[in-house]
Formats: C-alpha cells, structure tokens, sequence
C-alpha cells in the first residue's frame, strides 16, 4: 500500500509516522508514506498556498490551484483508490472504515488547514471526507496521522501474532476486555482467578463477558 498525505505542515507528521508500527510497517516494506509539502506548488515566491475568502469572514482558505497541480502531479504517476480529505465536517472515522481502507492500494490523504480547502476541489478531486471527532484542530495533519497509523497497522503482516489486531476494541463491535500482567496481587487488587486457571474456554468466556459489560456501561450505542 502507498500513502501519499499532502501538507502546508509536514513536519507535525515526522514524530508519528517515524516511529513504532508505521515506521515498522515502511522498513518491512509493507507500506510507502510519501510527504507532499503543498507549498512546492505554491503559486508566488512567497509560498503562497492559501487566501481570503469570498464574502469575507476570518481565517484563510488553501487555493485550487496548488492542491490540483498537486494531485495531478501524484495521479500522473499512478493510479489512486481514494482521495481522502481530513475535515471536522466529513464521515467519523472507526475501525470499519480502517479495515475497509486498509485493503486498498493507494491512497491521496489531503490535510485541511486554517478555515479549510475551495469548495472546489471536495467536488472535483475528493472521494472520501474524515472528520477523527466532534472537535476542531487546528490543522488535519494530525488526524492524517491517525488515520494512517490504524489503516497501516490492519495491512496483514504487519502486526506480529501476539499483537494480532483481531483482538482489538471494536473489531468485534465490543469494547476490549481489562486486561492483567504480573504481579498477580498489586496493592491489594488481585488478577482475576480465572486468568490464572489455564482453562482456555472459561478464559475466552470471561473476556467475551466482559468486553460485553465494559460495552454496556461506557458505549451501550455499539450494542
Ligand atoms: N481538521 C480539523 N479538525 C479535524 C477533525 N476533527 N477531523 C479531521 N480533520 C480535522
């Protein structure tokens, strides 16, 4: 899978995509991530990317022009499976759609910033709009960043067995269950007698109990 993120801000997606199962996922092989520094399409020499908006209002939109030449520039080399726009007006984003993307290709993610792109090019060039929340960042890199790390991390291969990715909350439409490691008694609290019993099936049973119960009372909306 190749992802190609486009921004007026690549250095806040250096720390995230540099490190842990992204950065294993690329040294592997399993994934490329390319950066897209928007202001190498700038239209001026002084890196012009964005302006004011028509009818007035604060905040500054990104242009048409840097983002097209951008995307076409990308989609001349190769072809794309979707071209993402990270915005807090898009689709919420979760494990489904992950799982889905993770299956693709290649991939545009096209970062917001300030008040946002021109209209234009959500209608010409955007495929999908992901919102990571109900809350305002300043900037859509780091929800790129996001959503790159739980799309990669679904690529088979990439997560080692014991991290397998099956077990994670959600993937089953359930919260994950509480989870133990040594010691067996800490501070007073005990691990589970169950967990210590070796008895596979009654261990399954309890984590699927309680993944049920966790579900119920934090997010009784995924039952
Ligand atoms: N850009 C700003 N806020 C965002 C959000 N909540 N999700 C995705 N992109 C954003």
């Amino acid at each position: 899978m190749r992802i190609d993120i486009i921004t007026v801000q690549p250095a806040l997606l250096d720390g995230p995509l540099n490190h842990s199962m992204v950065k294993r996922a690329v040294d592997k092989g399993f994934a490329e991530i390319h950066l897209t520094n928007l202001r190498d399409y700038a239209l001026n020499k002084y890196g012009q990317v964005d302006d004011y908006q028509f009818g007035g209002g604060a905040g500054m939109v990104l242009m048409c022009e840097p983002i097209a030449n951008a995307i076409d520039e990308l989609k001349a080399q190769r072809s794309y499976d979707e071209i993402i726009y990270t915005t807090p007006d898009g689709d919420v984003w979760n494990q489904q759609q992950a799982n889905q993307m993770s299956l693709k290709g290649n991939l545009i993610i096209l970062c917001g910033h300030y008040k946002g792109i021109d209209q234009r090019i959500r209608d010409l060039y955007v495929t999908k709009e992901i919102s990571i929340g109900d809350f305002v960042l300043t900037g859509g890199e780091l929800a790129a960043a996001i959503i790159t790390d739980s799309i990669v991390r679904l690529i088979p291969g990439v997560l080692g067995n014991e991290e397998s990715a099956l077990s994670d909350s959600f993937q089953d439409g359930l919260l994950a269950p509480p989870v133990y490691t040594r010691p067996k008694e800490f501070r007073g609290l005990h691990v589970p007698e169950v967990l210590l019993s070796g008895h596979n099936k009654n261990i399954e049973n309890w984590r699927h109990e309680q993944a049920e119960l966790r579900t119920q009372l934090r997010r009784p909306d995924l039952l």
